[in-house]
């Protein structure tokens, strides 16, 4: 469950700006407290530039989790993945949103802007902030993902 006392970041490119404006809205409504790092127009930009600095401050624990959001999902994830930290997963329903969290901690949710509609992906995002890892033998995965701790 993320605490609704710290801050959630949000970013994307063009591709996913509309979805993020309106998950912003949304989560501002419900009293979440919302870092937003871009891209803050629909003109076009390079995905990395937005997602490098967001997954660089979840990787160092500035934050806990957060948000990404491109037009088909995968550059944002991609880019997010490549810090050891990280476990972005690409989710374009909510039940998948659910299963990120609960089997593989899931600490940013990746949205497909293009792919997604906007009830979707809000169902998505709240599932995704108040579902619990599962732990267990989840744990035992999780930890064999990454390539950096000697798991090859
Ligand atoms: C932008 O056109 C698009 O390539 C980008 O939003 C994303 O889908 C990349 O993976």
């Amino acid at each position: 469950m993320f605490d609704k006392n710290k801050v959630l970041p949000i970013a994307c490119d063009h591709g996913g700006y509309d979805l993020k404006e309106h998950v912003k809205i949304e989560l501002l409504k419900e009293n979440y407290l919302v870092e937003d790092m871009g891209t803050f127009s629909p003109e076009s930009v390079d995905y990395p530039d937005y997602i490098h600095p967001l997954a660089e401050a979840v990787n160092n624990g500035k934050f806990c989790m957060g948000i990404i959001i491109c037009g088909s999902g995968n550059g944002v994830s991609m880019t997010a993945n490549k810090y050891p930290e990280v476990r972005a997963a690409l989710c374009w329903t909510a039940e998948i949103a659910k299963m990120a969290r609960l089997h593989n901690d899931a600490n940013i949710l990746a949205l497909p802007g293009r792919y997604i509609d906007f009830e979707e992906a809000l169902r998505a995002v709240n599932i995704f902030l108040t579902t619990d890892f599962e732990k267990g033998r989840h744990t035992r995965r999780v930890n064999k993902i990454s390539v950096s701790k000697n798991n090859r």
